[in-house]
């Protein structure tokens, strides 16, 4: 029994991306409850992180952001907590599933370009952002160097690029605690309430087995991003990894 909680808290799983057609079709099934879902199985917690972040990435000293791009925006309820801090001169939400999209046209109020594409396949031209944002994301990324690599071509020079995800916590303590929680509360509790188990599978597996947000942090660097750090948000089940493009870089 031990041994088998040992090697649980483990979790040294390779991460395998599922299929980008898979993950389009679970947001899109599951879109009318997401944003209730997420609430009910970060015990409330979820809206709180991405305000956080957003004050954190805001009160940066020197950073005055005027265009901000949502990578994976879903319902943009991300993109909203940055909206209604300041005006924006451009602000655009990406998504490649209409139902997300559909709802965050309908709920966030303000000038928002809503574009349904591949967040790995960005039309925008270089340096065409001061901030670059993306809630819950990383796990459904297929190529994480070359889409670090993307965001940081398409964010200005002296922009900041900032990924908000799920993580494991460090501690192993917390960890043990989080690993009932992670393998069977929310995959049944996300199937139980929307009716769709493969995405709460694919939830549940992902964040159990993605690498670490030092990994991030460092392909972040090995892209061009400086200045990067991190935040971690209830011990460790939630981290905020923010990144710089230097001035120098014009
Ligand atoms: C967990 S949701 C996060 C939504 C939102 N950022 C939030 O804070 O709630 C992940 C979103 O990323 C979108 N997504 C995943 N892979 C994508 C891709 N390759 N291109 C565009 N959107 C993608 C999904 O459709 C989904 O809406």
């Amino acid at each position: 029994m031990i041994t088998g909680w040992k090697n649980a808290v483990k979790m040294k799983k390779k991460y395998t991306v599922p299929d980008p057609k898979f993950i389009c079709q679970a947001f899109d099934s599951i879109s009318p409850r997401y944003d209730l879902l997420n609430q009910v199985l970060s015990f409330g917690m979820s809206e709180s992180w991405r305000k956080r972040s957003a004050r954190i990435i805001l009160s940066e000293p020197g950073f005055s952001p005027k265009s901000i791009l949502d990578l994976g925006c879903g319902t943009g309820k991300f993109l909203e907590c940055f909206l209604r801090s300041r005006a924006w001169e451009h602000a655009v939400g990406v998504d490649f599933s209409s139902s997300m999209l559909q709802r965050a046209r309908e709920t966030i109020p303000g000038n928002v370009l809503w574009l349904q594409e591949d967040f790995e396949a960005l039309p925008f031209l270089e340096s065409s952002f001061d901030l670059i944002i993306s809630g819950f994301t990383l796990r459904s990324v297929q190529k994480l160097p070359e889409f670090l690599g993307t965001v940081y071509r398409v964010l200005r020079p002296g922009g900041k690029a900032a990924f908000l995800d799920l993580t494991l916590p460090p501690h192993p303590l917390a960890r043990m605690l989080c690993y009932p929680y992670l393998r069977f509360f929310l995959p049944i509790m996300g199937w139980l309430l929307s009716g769709n188990r493969a995405a709460y599978d694919f939830l549940s597996g992902s964040v159990r087995s993605f690498p670490p947000p030092e990994n991030t942090i460092r392909l972040m660097k090995t892209v061009g991003f400086r200045e990067c750090d991190s935040k971690c948000f209830a011990f460790g089940a939630a981290t905020l990894i923010i990144g710089g493009k230097s001035l120098s870089e014009s």
